[in-house]
């Protein structure tokens, strides 16, 4: 519920609450009011009849005084005159008039009113008065009338007071409601709007209330926009160090690219020999005029197939070490894998090392192509300069369900696994631990930066995935590297 709606109906039931107290104290100080004026009239009537009474009993006696209350009271339609009791009566009296001294046993019956039912169980209004004569005392009259007018009387006192109320809680509760919506509710509503503008990122314009008075909602507007201009600033600062974070890694990912190429260039300038061979002898053999027509063609298009290699070599190594921005999409890895060992292989033939790639056949991941041939190489690479003379390296591709393991970010259940086996020196178990850090490296100096597994380890955790080594001295070494797979659209 609304804090508005909940002030007002708050409002509203305290409202009606002390509406309804004020309406029966009303009514009870107007009913008071009414029965002792009645009480008065009663006395005033009774005592004169009493007085009247008296006379006539002293002159005529008791049945005679009886009889003139009883006329007396045939006058009057609403008003009752009975001759209660009689003190000292020794004749015989006429119901319903009692001995006082019986009645008075079960009541003091002198000057007293009371609200009863009668013999018919009609509420009325008794009021009961001694009939005495100096301090002889003779009997007790009671004058009495039915409530119905004081009835009457509190059913209007109570729908006026009714009506009042009901105008007074409408109203209440319409000021109260408008008072609610203009002074707690808009302005609640407008600072809620910010909050959640402030949620998506958007931090300007700031937020100004209305009402200019310095109340609590106020203040609290001012302290919104103070926040959103330091999370502004925040964010700002950490826009700027995140893109400065990116570039530096770039920078870095890119030097290390340089650094590789730098490596491979000895073994593919030693790749490039041969077909440049190629092409020196087939050119020079059509420059001596040696060849005939079909001959000249058939050196013509070896020297094209020559020149397509070395191009393609030329093209793979310069879109490697290329600077670009990150893209996803669907990779092959197994096909990464190929080419990784195609641009690696003079290098490891150089060395005596066969690199040896088993994928059982296409393996999607959803990958930067790029950035995960970089990742690979570095791990060739490292297993090829490991290697002996004679020695394979392995590169094993498949696609694996499990569940990630960390420090992977993605969620995914089914992974691209790249295992990079060779049958090396291994790796000692004090520096097992050291491996990914930057710029560990156990080469000489000039011969490795110490940078490569740590940019493959980066490369593969922004992809979501994760690294793992296996060695031991001797025994050769295995890195895995998981990358989430692509669901095929
Ligand atoms: N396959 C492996 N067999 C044995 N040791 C390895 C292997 N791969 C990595 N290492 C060890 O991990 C260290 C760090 O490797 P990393 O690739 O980060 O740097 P580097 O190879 O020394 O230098 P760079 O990669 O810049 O040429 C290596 O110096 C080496 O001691
Ligand atoms: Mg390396």
């Amino acid at each position: 519920m609304r804090l508005v709606s909940k002030l007002t109906l708050a409002l509203f039931a305290v409202t009606c609450v002390l509406l309804a107290v004020d309406a029966w104290l009303r009514v009870e100080a107007e009913l008071q009011f009414f029965r002792d004026d009645r009480a008065l009239d009663h006395r005033r009537i009774g005592h004169a009849l009493a007085h009247a009474a008296v006379g006539v009993r002293k002159s005529d006696g008791p049945a005679a005084a009886h009889k003139f209350i009883r006329e007396a009271n045939g006058r009057e339609e609403e008003l009752t005159i009975t001759w209660l009791c009689d003190a000292d009566s020794t004749e015989p009296l006429p119901p319903p008039v009692a001995a006082c001294s019986e009645l008075e046993r079960l009541a003091p019956l002198s000057e007293l009113t009371k609200i009863a039912r009668d013999a018919h169980g009609t509420r009325r209004h008794f009021t009961f008065l001694p009939v005495v004569d100096g301090d002889a005392r003779f009997g007790v009259i009671a004058v009495s009338e039915p409530t119905t007018d004081e009835e009457r009387y509190a059913a209007s006192v109570l729908r006026s007071s009714a009506r009042s109320a009901v105008l007074t809680v409408v109203a209440f509760a319409l000021v109260s409601f408008l008072l609610g919506v203009v002074l707690v509710g808009r302005p609640t509503g407008r600072l809620m709007q910010k909050a959640r503008a402030v949620g998506r990122g958007e931090f300007d314009p700031p937020i100004r209330l209305r009402q200019r008075t310095r109340d609590e909602l106020g203040a609290l507007a001012d302290e919104m926009n103070t926040m959103a201009a330091q999370l502004r600033d925040a964010n700002e600062r950490l826009t700027a160090e995140s893109s400065a974070r990116v570039d530096a890694i770039e920078q870095l990912r890119h030097a290390d690219r340089l650094t590789t190429v730098g490596q491979l260039a000895s073994g593919i300038a030693h790749e490039l020999g041969t077909p440049l061979n190629v092409v020196e002898l087939r050119a020079s053999m059509i420059a001596a005029g040696d060849t005939d027509g079909p001959a000249s063609r058939e050196a013509a298009r070896a020297i094209v197939d020559a020149s397509d290699q070395m191009t393609r070599i030329i093209r793979q190594l310069m879109a490697f070490a290329r600077r670009r921005t990150l893209e996803r999409a669907a990779v092959d890895v197994s096909e990464v894998a190929g080419q990784v060992r195609e641009m690696v292989a003079p290098l490891a033939a150089a060395r005596g090392v066969s690199v040896v790639v088993r994928a059982p056949g296409v393996a999607t991941a959803d990958a930067d192509g790029l950035e995960l041939q970089q990742a690979l190489t570095n791990l060739v690479m490292n297993a090829v300069q490991a290697s002996p003379d004679g020695g394979e390296v392995e590169v094993d591709v498949a696609v694996v369900a499990q569940s990630a393991s960390p420090p992977a970010t993605s969620d995914a259940t089914e992974w691209v696994r790249v295992r990079v086996r060779d049958d090396g020196q291994g790796i000692a178990p004090e520096h097992l631990a050291k491996v990914f850090d930057p710029f560990f490296t156990t080469k000489d100096v000039g011969q490795g930066t110490g940078l490569g597994l740590s940019i493959a380890y980066g490369i593969v955790q922004d992809h979501g995935g994760w690294t793992t080594v296996h060695s031991a001295p001797g025994e050769g070494t295995v890195f895995e590297i998981f990358v989430p797979t692509r669901p095929s659209t």
